[in-house]
């Protein structure tokens, strides 16, 4: 157990940019961080704790992220894990219930639920025909909120001081 890993699942890309503010932020408050695309992870055995996130498709989670969460269940009962999902777009950002799977794992290894945050779709991210159009509505936009995303990062980091032995960032 050495470090802590940000993975994410992605379509086009703004997920894995949150990742990486979070693991940016996480590195800042002195700690090791490994960020990766959740189809590459088959085990979080040699992380001390995991920070997932996916992208919201249909209300779903990409599959790649749920089976993160599914093959390492057990590991993850005794690591912390904090769970977001973006995807609103729009002004109204409500915050969306993350599917049932998701929630009944994250019950079952002490995590909360997934926080939310916007997504963004633009024409020029934007791939597949549906996403395409859409980019053309009202719904076009980066709805994403680093400093909120960079505040809840902050507040993982000194919870993760507990759990950790952070780095001293470079020339403390
Ligand atoms: C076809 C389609 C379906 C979507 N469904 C949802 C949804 O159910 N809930 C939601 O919050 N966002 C939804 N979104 C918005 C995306 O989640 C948002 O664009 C997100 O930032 C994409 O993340 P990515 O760039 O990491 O793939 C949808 C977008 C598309 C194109």
């Amino acid at each position: 157990m050495t470090d802590v890993l940000v993975a994410y699942a992605t379509k086009m890309g703004s997920t894995k940019e949150i990742a990486e503010a979070i693991g940016e932020r996480l590195r800042t408050a002195g700690h090791e961080v490994t960020v990766l695309d959740a189809a590459g992870v088959r085990s979080v055995e040699f992380h001390s704790a995991l920070v997932l996130g996916s992208a919201l498709y249909a209300a779903r989670w990409r599959r790649e992220a749920v089976k993160l969460l599914k093959r390492n269940e057990k590991l993850l009962m005794d690591r912390p894990t904090w769970l977001f999902h973006s995807g609103p777009l729009g002004t109204e950002l409500a915050p969306q219930r993350a599917p049932r799977k998701v929630r009944e794992i994250a019950a079952r290894i002490g995590a909360d639920e997934p926080v939310t945050f916007g997504g963004r779709l633009t024409a020029q991210t934007a791939t597949g025909f549906i996403a395409k159009k859409m980019a053309q509505g009202a719904m076009a936009g980066d709805f994403r909120d680093f400093d909120e995303i960079r505040a809840w990062a902050d507040r993982i980091a000194a919870q993760l001081a507990d759990v950790t032995t952070p780095v001293p960032p470079a020339g403390a």
